[in-house]
Order: structure tokens, then sequence, then C-alpha cells
């Protein structure tokens, strides 16, 4: 691509197009609009040439890394002998059907039934809607109230909103909207405390059962839980806490839903880490590595029971026109073939999970970070201003990070004060290297 076709294309962004989550004022005028031309591997390259190490696998979707053959043979396939057609109205299509099996043969087999749509928010607004019609057909009408936690990220659409934990994402919109309750997230670093991550941990789930019983256990549908919150800072839970955080819910007959958006398909080393960490949701949630991010798909997994019940009510009256397409069905059939080929769960869980999380944890000593955790291939660091712990969200020190590791060749999410890295699961030791080293020449810069 040629110098002036890419500034030319620079102005077309800037005239036409608005960045989602981006001041696009502040990347127009700096000249940062990124574009990204082609891709393979773990690598992507930009516009002008550089040559990048995608340490955040797109938006931790891109698990099986870019350009496979097979994913892009089977959604063409699938384009060549039917495009399209809905499951509406009685109809469906093969690799819908044989996706709907696989899901259930992948884990947590009482999980019988898949409900498509388009994406992750896509998944948990399917699952809203489809929790409140449970409670309708199980004569229970009075439970409608929706819970989740601080920090938690649950997308865009208007209940995923109203889900989600962080202000940035729900104060510009006006929302939540009323009946969505917030119990505390087990975010040990940002919180003043001198208890230790365990002890948090149960003071939040003692807080989440005054809350219940606060709000009236009657009146509570279900509750939305990322096994390990990604967006709000990759806080992996406490030894101990989502378990017991799972039996809490129960005991109040409140509906589990697990959100594996992120964390289904292998990146904490486990097909479903619901099934691994034996968590025995009533509905599973997933997006992203579904397809790897080839092709956008969502999935929301429902129960024996609520199927049973959804049977029994009738007519499901709801779907998106593209709920179950065949491309991305195709699409993810082959990305879940070539995960078993490659068996890409004992890669992450045995091989490059233990020695990626190791290098990251060894950032704990580095003079810009204040904190580290990791699960698998999915990690965070903490970072200090000048030696200084910083809690204030938006004085940017993640963003600030991140350009500056970005300048080095990688890159990673700058998320408030921290850094997020979670790159493709196909990553090799020699690419952990490489992407280890970039991190630490941009954090000697933020000294
Ligand atoms: C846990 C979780 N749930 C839901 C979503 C929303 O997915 P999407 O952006 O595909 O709508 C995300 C996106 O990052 C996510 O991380």
């Amino acid at each position: 691509m040629s110098v002036t076709a890419t500034s030319t294309l620079r102005e077309t962004d800037k005239a036409h197009h608005l960045h989602p989550f981006t001041n696009n004022a502040d990347m127009h005028e700096s000249g940062n609009a990124h574009i990204i031309t082609s891709a393979e591997g773990v690598y992507v390259y930009d516009d002008k040439g550089n040559k990048l190490l995608d340490g955040l696998a797109g938006l931790w979707c891109v698990n099986m890394g870019y350009g496979r053959k097979e994913i892009i043979e089977a959604i063409t396939k699938q384009l060549e002998q039917l495009c399209y057609y809905p499951s509406f109205f009685n109809s469906t299509t093969e690799p819908t059907i044989k996706l709907a099996e696989k899901l259930h043969q992948l884990g947590l087999p009482r999980l019988t039934h898949t409900i498509f749509s388009n994406s992750g928010s896509g998944a948990n607004e399917t699952a809203i809607k489809t929790i409140r019609n449970y409670w309708n057909l199980k004569g229970k009408p009075g439970r409608t109230k929706l819970m989740s936690r601080t920090y938690s990220y649950h997308g865009v659409t208007l209940g995923a909103t109203c889900l989600t934990g962080l202000t940035s994402c729900t104060k510009p919109f006006g929302l939540p909207t009323e009946g969505f309750i917030h119990a505390p997230g087990p975010y040990h670093y940002v919180s003043d405390t001198t208890l230790s991550p365990e002890a948090f941990g149960q003071k939040c789930l003692e807080e989440t059962e005054k809350l219940i019983l606060a709000e009236g256990p009657e009146t509570i549908a279900a509750m939305f839980v990322e096994p390990v919150q990604g967006a709000g800072g990759v806080i992996v839970p406490p030894e101990g806490y989502l378990k017991k955080l799972r039996e809490l819910i129960r005991k109040y007959d409140i509906l589990y839903v697990s959100d594996e958006v992120i964390t289904g398909f292998g990146r904490t080393g486990a097909m479903y880490a619901s099934d691994a960490w034996d968590l025995d949701p009533d509905i599973q949630c997933l997006a992203k590595g579904i397809t790897s991010g080839y092709i956008p798909l969502g999935a929301t997994r429902i129960s024996d029971e609520i199927a049973d019940t959804l049977f029994k009510g009738g007519y499901y009256a709801h779907g998106h026109t593209y709920s179950g397409h065949p491309v991305p069905c195709a699409a993810a059939l082959a990305n879940l073939e070539l995960m078993e080929k490659e068996n890409i769960i004992s890669y992450v869980s045995e091989n490059v999970g233990p020695y990626f999380q190791e290098k990251l944890l060894s950032f704990k000593d580095h003079p810009a970070v204040g904190s580290t955790r990791c699960c698998n291939l999915m990690g965070a660091m903490e970072l200090l201003d000048h030696g200084k712990k910083v809690t204030d969200p938006y004085f940017g020190l993640g963003p600030k990070a991140a350009g500056l590791i970005r300048n080095e060749g990688v890159i990673v999410r700058g998320l408030a004060n921290l850094i997020a890295i979670s790159p493709p699961l196909t990553i090799t030791h020699a690419e952990i290297d490489t992407l280890f080293a970039a991190v630490k020449a941009g954090l000697d810069k933020l000294i």
C-alpha cells in the first residue's frame, strides 16, 4: 500500500468512521489511527510496514492464530455450498446442528441445548431474555433482577451493558437501568484492604449474600459471572471463591450464568473454565475463541431443565436473522477440529501456559510493576507511577505503557493502570520470549 494511499485512508477514516472504545478526536489529532493490513501466526502487519507480535490475540479471540488455512477453507466451502439460510420457522442447516452437538460434547453435559447469536453481547442478551422467559414459564414472574459484579464486562447491548460493572462503560449511557445489582468483584489490588486475597474474597461473598437478602432472593433471576474477569483487569479469583459463590447462588435458587466469552476454548488451559473448575452453570455464554475470531458467532448454552421448560412453553420468540448462520458455524467446527488435532488444550495447560505464566509473574520485581497475576495465557501487570501505587482508573498508566510496548513491536492492552496480555494459544516459547523482551523494554521507559 503506498504512503499516499494510506494517508488518504486515514483522512477517510477520520471523515467517516467512528472507532469503538476509542477517543476518536485524540486518535486523529495524534495521527495514531493504526491500520492493520495483514497477519500470519501471532504477528500482524500494519500499513507502515511494521511487524507486531499480537499479545492480545486481536481482542482475546484469535486463539488458533492468524491465517489458518483449515478455517479459511471451511468458510469458503460453506459459502460456496450454502451461503446462508435462517434457523427460524422450523428450518436450520447442517453446520448449525453439528456445532450445537459439538459444544455439548466438549463439556458441561448438563447444558444440552445452544441458542446461537452473533457476539458475546448477543450471547449474554439472549441469556437475559431466556432467563426472563424461563421464570415466567415457571410461574415466578417476580424473579426479574439480574446480578453481576463490579469490574465485570459483559458487552455493549443494553442488557449486557447494564450487567457490566465498569462505570466507564455504563455512565456515558445513563445505565444501568433498574433491576441490575452489582455485588463486589474480588479485585484485591485496588481495594483498600489489609486482608489477604482469600479473606477479601470471603468478604466479597458475605457482601454478595447480604445484597441478595436485602433485595429479596425471590426477586433475583440470575447472576452472571466471568470465571476470570477479563476487561475489568484480568481479575483471577482467589482460591475457593468461585466455588463458594456458585454454592451461594444455588442456595437461593438463582440461576448461575457463566460468561465464558474470553475463558472458553482454551485460554485458561481448559476447554471450558466452568467445567474444569466444577462450577456447574445453568447457562454458559460463548463467543470469541469459538471461531478464533475469524467470523462473528455467539452461543448461549442452556441446561436440560431450562430447555425442557422452553420446549413446554411453546413458541420461542427470540433469535437473530443470523442465529446459527451456517458460515460461522462451519468456521467454528473447523476451528474446534484444529484445536483437537493440535492438542491445543494440553499445549496451553502443560507447555506454553506455565512458561508464559512464569515469565509474566517474574515481572513483580520490575520497578514499574506493583503486582502481577495470571491464569495460563491470560495475565496482567499492575503498574506503578514512579514507584507509587495508583488506584484512580482514569490515571491511564495502562494505555501509556501499552503505547511504549507497541513501539517495541508488541501489542498488549492498556486498561486503567495495568496491561493485560493474552496472546494466541499457538504462541511458541521463542515468541513468548520476544513478547516479554518488548514488555520489559517498554516498561523500562515507564520508570
Ligand atoms: C466476558 C465478556 N463477555 C462479553 C463480551 C462481549 O462480547 P462482544 O464484544 O463479542 O459483544 C466480552 C468482550 O470482550 C467479554 O470479554
